[in-house]
């Protein structure tokens, strides 16, 4: 197990109801005057906007809005929250969505800080640097997907470069995040699949480690991916569960916290490989994972077959043989796949009506401001692009 610190102070606030209280908590931490961002719409319909609206007229907090954010949140929109931000004096953000409006949030919490000299795109978010101070944030999270209620990161499309890149900062943790599953009922059955398969390829890049004797955060991560297999398709079958939902948002939010990765490396190209599928054809963060997991493994499994054939046992009770080791890797990899499916979402870029044509510039972009790719195996441009070719 490799040295580690564990910091995360994101006070998570659990079930029914607890939207409610968003103008307390805010109170609590000192915001004055607050920026109310949110996505498409989803709120408005759900009830959730009204519900938070109320909350902050009781406790008295004058706010602006700024709604609009898209799935791949746009880094033109964040431009546009930075100067609101600075003309209406605000101290307190609320982010009221899921990873895209969160992310886009906490580029605003960042930029809004910025030194005069300093450019978020090209100095942070283009060399995956965290920036050392930000607005205050709290959310309110009404998709389980991505874990940025809790997690350092922010994820960005610049839409003029389209390049879709991160940057990660303690800075960037909410200071709260609630959570009521009961908001998560509302959410299309291929978004609650979407979100599944991102749960569980958090889960996955930090289980693909090259550390050595990390049992104790396998066997956490083992009931973790579990956990999702198990209840992914029940709450699309059952989507008003309580139950259910609150299953999938509690795993959500622990998969990328941080708690899991504890004394190991993780690997995390199949992230990065998503990003320029989503940079270039702005699919959903979770269908593309759907697509460069499974590709990755198979590309990646020879690095260290022991650790491959402990995921296909333990996690998907493939049957053991000592003499085929190859078949029950294999057949590990298989069964993802079929989960996937199962959940309606693709696993060949084919399937999104994507070909082959810009697999070359999507391997040399991912390499930009990088010496190499992953950590499980260290991948160069040309790993990149075969990986993309298995993806087809
Ligand atoms: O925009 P609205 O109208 O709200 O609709 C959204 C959106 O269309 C809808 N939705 C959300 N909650 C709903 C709902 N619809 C009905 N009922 C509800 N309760 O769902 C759609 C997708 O929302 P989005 O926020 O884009 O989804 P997600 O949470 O999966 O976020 C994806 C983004 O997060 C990034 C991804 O790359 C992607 O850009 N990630 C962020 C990470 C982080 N900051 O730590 C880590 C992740 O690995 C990921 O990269
Ligand atoms: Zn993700």
């Amino acid at each position: 197990m490799d040295n580690f610190v564990f910091y995360n102070p994101a006070k998570i606030i659990f079930g029914k109801d607890q939207e409610k209280t968003a103008g307390e908590w805010i109170r609590k931490y000192d915001g004055h005057k607050v920026l109310l961002h949110y996505g498409g719409g989803s709120i408005k319909k759900n009830g959730v906007y009204d519900t938070i609206i109320a909350s902050l007229k009781e406790n008295d907090l004058p706010f602006v809005e700024l709604g609009g954010v898209v799935p791949n949140p746009r880094y033109s929109l964040i431009q546009e929250g930075i100067a609101l931000c600075k003309r209406e004096d605000v101290d307190f953000i609320l982010a009221v969505g899921g990873g895209s409006v969160i992310d886009s949030a906490k580029g605003i919490a960042a930029g809004v800080m910025l030194n005069e000299d300093e450019d978020l795109w090209e100095d942070y978010y283009m060399f995956k640097r965290g920036p050392e101070k930000a607005l205050p944030l709290g959310t309110v999270l009404t998709i389980p997907a991505t874990g940025s209620e809790s997690s350092r990161s922010s994820v960005v499309t610049n839409e003029t470069t389209h390049f879709k890149r991160s940057m990660a900062a303690d800075c960037m943790i909410a200071k709260f995040s609630i959570i009521n599953p009961e908001t998560h009922y509302s959410l299309p059955p291929y978004q609650i699949a979407c979100g599944c398969a991102d749960i569980l390829a958090h889960l996955m890049e930090r289980y693909f480690t090259p550390t050595e004797n990390v049992d104790f955060t396998d066997r956490m991560l083992e009931a973790s991916m579990k956990t999702v297999i198990n209840y992914a398709p029940l709450a699309i079958k059952y989507p008003t569960d309580y139950n259910i939902r609150a299953e999938i948002a509690w795993v959500g939010t622990i998969a990328h916290n941080g708690l899991l990765n504890t004394g190991r490396l993780g690997d995390w190209a199949s992230h990065d490989l998503e990003h320029e599928l989503g940079a270039i054809y702005d699919i959903y963060h979770g269908e593309g994972l759907a697509i460069t997991f499974p590709a990755w493994m198979k590309y990646v499994y020879k690095q260290n077959p022991k650790r491959f054939v402990q995921f296909a046992q333990r996690v998907w009770d493939v049957e053991f043989s000592a003499e085929q080791e190859e078949r029950i890797i294999l057949e590990g990899i298989h069964r993802l796949e079929r989960f996937f499916t199962e959940l309606g979402l693709p696993i060949r870029c084919s399937q999104l009506h994507i070909d082959n044509s810009r697999f070359r510039e999507m391997a040399q972009k991912i390499m930009i401001n990088r010496d190499h790719e992953g950590e499980f195996m260290k991948l160069y441009e040309a790993d990149c692009y075969q990986i993309y070719c298995l993806s087809e």
